[in-house]
């Protein structure tokens, strides 16, 4: 028999934000099925709906196309992070291409609403700062991270064709620098960087001269702005992020405040296609969904230092 309740399709759901999705669609009331292939994911992340009568898993792979029954698609497959986008290039550019296309055609199918969750790395280099949704960005087409970069920029412009020949419903959330608990250790992003180096007493590492910038969204302010967009009629693309800028070496500093203030630095060179800047304009999500962030930085850095010291004290015990 149908039921009234709305039945998600999380794909990416294993992984850092999508299973922060899962918790919080969950914790709603909602139906969820998470698919993911486990590349990036964990099953850890999701363990604690594994058996509950609304949640389902399905190991698959976005590549392939897959018939189910949902209302809403929250398509986030794709790993995020360089060293794991950069793995294996041809892959995340398919995950990108052909993910969302298979994606596009189940919502087709069954009707659903999907959610692309792109990201900030669309605008490239940018030459404005901030970057307004309208900045049509400044995109190496042939640089070591267009993998990532060039893959979501086609993921969004089939989500608008489907949109205008099937007059399918999407959503563009451009997603800025999010952290929080259930970030990899290892997956060379900033802020777990820091936060693992100042955990083990080991030296932080600074690329480059420290001062390029960035912003950095806490992971729950992220999930309401994705549900919102989601909600409401607004097709995006829509930035969400933290529109607060800090040099690397001043989140670095923040870090070693809360670990160890008496860490060394080391200077390695920064790596190619390596942003300047970025830093979200976000009057855009606060205009057409009444969001902005609510967590600082400050606020932010406690529960996930505290998360990562859990799992290091777990992986040496
Ligand atoms: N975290 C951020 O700061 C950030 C910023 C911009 C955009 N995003 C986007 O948000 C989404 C989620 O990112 P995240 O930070 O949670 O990364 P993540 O790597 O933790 O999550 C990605 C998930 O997708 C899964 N996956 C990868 N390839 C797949 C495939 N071919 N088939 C099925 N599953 C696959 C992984 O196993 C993982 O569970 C990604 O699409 C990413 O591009 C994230």
């Amino acid at each position: 028999m149908p039921s009234s309740i709305t039945r998600n399709l999380i794909t990416g759901g294993a992984g850092f934000l999508g299973s922060h999705l899962c918790d919080r669609l969950m914790e709603d009331g909602e139906e969820v099925i998470c698919l993911d292939n486990y590349f990036t994911g964990r099953k850890a992340n999701i363990l604690k709906w594994i058996g509950h009568p609304n949640f389902e898993i399905i190991r698959h792979d976005v590549t392939d196309p897959i018939k189910l029954e949902v209302d809403r698609i929250w398509h986030l497959a794709c790993p995020a992070s360089p060293v794991h986008y950069q793995f294996n290039p041809v892959k995340t550019a398919k995950t990108s291409f052909l993910g969302t296309y298979n994606m596009l055609g189940l919502a087709r199918r069954v009707g659903a609403r999907l959610l692309l969750a792109s990201t900030s790395e669309v605008y490239g280099d940018p030459e404005v700062h901030p970057q307004p949704e309208s900045y049509l960005g400044c995109v190496n087409p042939i640089g070591i991270r267009s993998c990532y970069d060039e893959g979501k920029r086609i993921a969004e412009s089939l989500c608008f064709d489907y949109q205008r020949m099937h007059g399918l419903e999407v959503r563009i959330i451009r997603i800025f620098n999010t952290y929080g608990p259930r970030m990899l250790p290892d997956d060379g992003r900033v802020v777990s960087n820091f936060i693992v180096q100042a955990l083990k007493g080991e030296p932080l590492t600074l690329y480059g001269d420290g001062i390029q910038s960035r912003s950095f969204c806490f992971v729950d302010d992220l999930i309401e702005g994705m549900i919102r967009l989601m909600n409401g009629s607004y097709s995006g693309p829509i930035n969400i992020g933290n529109p607060e800028e800090f040099t690397i070496r001043q989140l670095g500093e923040k870090v070693r405040l809360l670990v160890n203030p008496s860490l060394p630095w080391i200077n390695l060179p920064l790596p190619d296609d390596d942003p300047r800047q970025r830093q979200p304009d976000i009057s855009l999500a606060t205009r057409e969904l009444g969001w902005s962030p609510s967590v600082t930085l400050d606020q932010g850095l406690l529960p996930t230092i505290s998360w990562f010291r859990d799992l290091l004290g777990r992986n040496l015990a």
